[in-house]
């Protein structure tokens, strides 16, 4: 029997995550949705139960050593094959390099860097060349400076860098590698500033030409894309999903120069 293709999605609980796994599921994916959270994450099982991919959720740490090693597994023993792996699981706050303490900074790197590293490794062990994938959830920290995001900044540029490099490396096996640097997108993760923070909307909402909060389908899309055939001459890129604020800088009428 063929299997259908199989996503394996890294933070798949909540926000961005679940919408990718949501939507690979809708387009008949089989999907390994992996996260800390066994609750939430048997939530997007529900919630993918009404498409015809099927899901399965591996509650781990993935910062655990052994945890790409178990979700690759997972992949193959439930779903026969794995075709694109989605790096999105990740952390954010906003601190000044002065401000945090080597624990913060250690567990960025953990979350946000070497589980990148380290679920890449596992993944390109089965992914089948030429038809294989990966794609990385950047930001845009990552072509931007933010203010008081040291560590967030710090990882997510790396992880461009850790795209741009798998994709010249595995690339001659025609796998391709690619990112996403979504801007603001209303999630658990920012939903706190979003609802308490009017200068926080404004300094995000406000500079796009289309004044709106990117919403997590305008991510999830944008990942399906990259890992279909329709991004086939695509490698190596990062994709910013922003509205244009980082393009554009726009300033509203009344402010122009
Ligand atoms: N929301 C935004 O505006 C935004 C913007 C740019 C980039 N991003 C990136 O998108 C990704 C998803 O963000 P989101 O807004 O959906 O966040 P979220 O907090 O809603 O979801 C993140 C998920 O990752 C899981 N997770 C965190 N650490 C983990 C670990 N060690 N092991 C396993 N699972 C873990 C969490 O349990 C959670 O379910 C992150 O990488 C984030 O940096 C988000």
């Amino acid at each position: 029997m063929k299997h259908p293709a199989c996503a394996l999605v890294t933070g798949a609980a909540s926000g961005i995550g679940r919408a990718i796994a949501i939507k690979f599921s809708r387009e008949g994916w089989s999907v390994l949705g992996v996260d800390l959270n066994a609750d939430a994450l048997e939530e997007t099982g529900q919630l993918t139960s009404g498409y015809s991919g099927a899901f399965e959720g591996l509650a781990v740490d993935i910062t655990d050593k052994t945890a790409p090693d178990q979700a690759v597994a997972a992949a193959i023993e439930n779903f026969g094959r794995l075709d694109c792996l989605v790096n999105n699981a990740g952390i954010g706050f906003a601190k000044s390099a002065g401000d945090t303490t080597d624990e913060e900074w250690d567990r960025f790197i953990a979350v946000n860097q070497t589980s990148v590293f380290r679920m890449s490794r596992e993944a390109l062990k089965v992914l089948p060349e030429n038809t294989g994938s990966i794609v990385n959830i950047a930001s845009i920290a990552a072509v931007v400076g933010l203010s008081e995001s040291f560590s967030y900044v710090t990882t997510k540029t790396a992880v461009v860098g850790m795209t741009r490099q798998l994709a010249t490396d595995y690339g001659p096996r025609g796998i391709r590698v690619n990112a996403i640097a979504p801007g603001q997108i209303e999630t658990p993760l920012t939903a706190e500033r979003i609802a308490g923070n009017p200068r926080f909307v404004a300094f995000n909402v406000d500079p796009i030409p289309f004044p709106r909060l990117g919403h997590v389908d305008d991510i999830a899309n944008a990942v399906y894309f990259l890992s279909s055939d329709q991004a086939s001459y695509i490698n190596g890129h990062t994709l910013v999903v922003d509205g244009g604020w980082t393009a554009t800088n726009f300033s509203r009428r009344g402010y122009e120069m």
